[in-house]
């Protein structure tokens, strides 16, 4: 039965055109019969309703947090479809403990959940209860890592947590696999530990981490694009504007071979990840490296490059950390009277980083889910994990893979700048199609399980600033992902 007969069938009669894409109808019926006052005619407002009320585990939201849950928007004789996934626009409000609290706890029990039904790890009991054991006992626990610590002799000490108590699990230098596994472990993450009681320790026999499955990878029904870029940073005396007017005339079909002008109008959407402009007072002593010192002239400066592009192609943006909004992840989307230029474009969505939206959808198929992060915890894994630091600022998608395997992608606290919001945006629940990022400025892909991981490149040379942080910009390359083929098509700006 469908939505619409099956509320007929209830007594309550549909508008017209109301949109109840993505709704269950027996969730939704429920929803309408538990209200106070009981509607006669479903409208679209009652429908948003039970979408904001039902997102990630169908739990309500708290009252600061929203996330918009949009039906696809159709352009171009349905070429090009976006829906949003999640994107979190959130209200100022002071936090407290109970905050970290909250959300530490969220998080321990997203992870839970993904871990508790991997093998060995059925029969997980918690930390209090393996505190309480005598003798020798095989268990298996989930938790939190609290503290990693390595001997002088090369053993793993580390400190588990859960809502119940600690425990403290060690690894010995025999065990050479465990061992390796031990090294690209992070404070933070969650992990499930399979072992025997001892009279200090839990001595490990498995590691067991939440993985991406190995899924095949998805292929869509046509033949078009998905455009990458992210750290234009306009408004910096280093932005490029030669190879970013080359990069928007393209797109444009107003330069190129006749084969790059057919790449161009297949590029349905063009996502930009963060750093759209330089911003002001970011960094010390910053001002002497603009030529733009006014934030409203930026976006202004910025959104003229994008005007004019093919009305079939869809604009997503998410904020990065040198954007004018707060630091602290997640940030909401841009601010629309700072950055009106940008909400004025055509066809523009606005979404806060991190975000998930679906694209390419058609009848027959499902679409593909993008996760769009700025990228701002990448520098902290690329500098701290012993298998990534002589690759990691040179390697997004090494460090997109790495991360994609604890299913989160900034697990240890201090990684990036977190406001606890109850909901963790982090935590990779539902796997992606394409995980894409920017802020290491470094071009970077790879296909790994079924999902196309990409770090993009910039528009702005090297910076003092970014010396000192050790990037190696690559400006001016950009990549786009076939959909039909899912292959990664770089073109050259320079
Ligand atoms: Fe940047
Ligand atoms: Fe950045």
């Amino acid at each position: 039965m469908g939505f619409i007969e099956e509320c007929s069938s209830k007594g309550f009669l549909v508008s017209e055109g109301v949109d109840f894409s993505r709704v269950n109808s027996q969730d939704f019926i429920k929803y309408v019969l538990d209200l106070k006052e009981k509607p006669f005619v479903i409208n679209q407002e009652l429908i948003d309703g039970f979408k904001n009320n039902n997102s990630f585990f169908g739990k309500n939201l708290p009252e600061n947090h929203s996330v918009e849950v949009s039906s696809p928007v159709l352009r171009d004789k349905g070429l090009s479809r976006v829906e949003v996934i999640k994107s979190y626009n959130l209200n100022n409000k002071l936090r407290s403990m109970n905050d970290w609290f909250d959300f530490y706890l969220n998080r321990f029990n997203r992870m839970k959940k993904l871990l508790e039904n991997r093998n060995g790890l059925r029969n997980a009991t918690s930390i209090a209860s393996i505190s309480k054991m005598s003798g020798k006992n095989e268990v298996s626990t989930i938790g939190l890592v609290k503290d990693i610590r390595k001997t002088n002799n090369g053993n793993y000490m580390i400190e588990l947590e859960d809502p119940t108590g600690l425990i403290n699990i060690f690894v010995g230098t025999s065990k050479t696999e465990l061992i390796k596994q031990c090294e690209d472990l992070v404070l933070d993450e969650v992990i499930g530990v399979v072992g025997s009681t001892g009279t200090n320790f839990l001595y490990v026999s498995e590691l067991v981490f939440p993985e991406v499955p190995d899924n095949p990878v998805k292929y869509g029904p046509v033949d078009e694009y998905a455009c990458f870029i992210a750290d234009t940073h306009v408004g910096s005396t280093d932005f490029e504007p030669k190879m970013f007017e080359n990069f928007t005339n393209w797109l444009r079909g107003g330069c190129g071979t006749n084969e790059q002008k057919e790449t161009a109008k297949k590029v349905k959407y063009l996502f930009i990840i963060g750093d759209l402009v330089d911003g002001v007072g970011v960094y010390p002593s910053q001002s002497s490296e603009l030529t733009i010192k006014d934030i409203y002239k930026q976006y202004e400066v910025f959104s003229d490059y994008l005007k004019g592009l093919p009305e079939d192609m869809q604009l997503i943006f998410i904020p990065g950390n040198h954007d004018a909004l707060r630091q602290n992840e997640p940030q909401p989307p841009l601010f629309s009277d700072i950055a009106k230029p940008v909400f004025e474009l055509s066809n523009a969505k606005n979404l806060s980083n991190p975000s998930v939206v679906n694209i390419g959808k058609y009848s027959n198929f499902n679409g593909f889910n993008v996760f769009l992060y700025h990228g701002y915890s990448y520098t902290y894994y690329a500098n701290n994990v012993p298998n990534l630091l002589n690759v990691g600022m040179d390697r997004p998608e090494q460090v997109g893979e790495f991360l994609l395997r604890k299913r989160h992608l900034a697990p240890t606290h201090s990684s990036s700048l977190i406001t606890p919001e109850m909901v963790d945006p982090f935590i990779i629940d539902a796997v992606p199609d394409i995980l894409a990022t920017g802020h290491l400025h470094k071009l970077g892909y790879k296909m790994y399980r079924g999902i196309n991981i990409l770090g993009t490149s910039c528009f702005q040379k090297m910076t003092s600033y970014m010396q000192k942080l050790g990037h190696h910009p690559t400006p001016g390359f950009v990549p786009l992902i076939n959909l039909k083929t899912r292959n990664v098509k770089i073109m050259n700006f320079t």
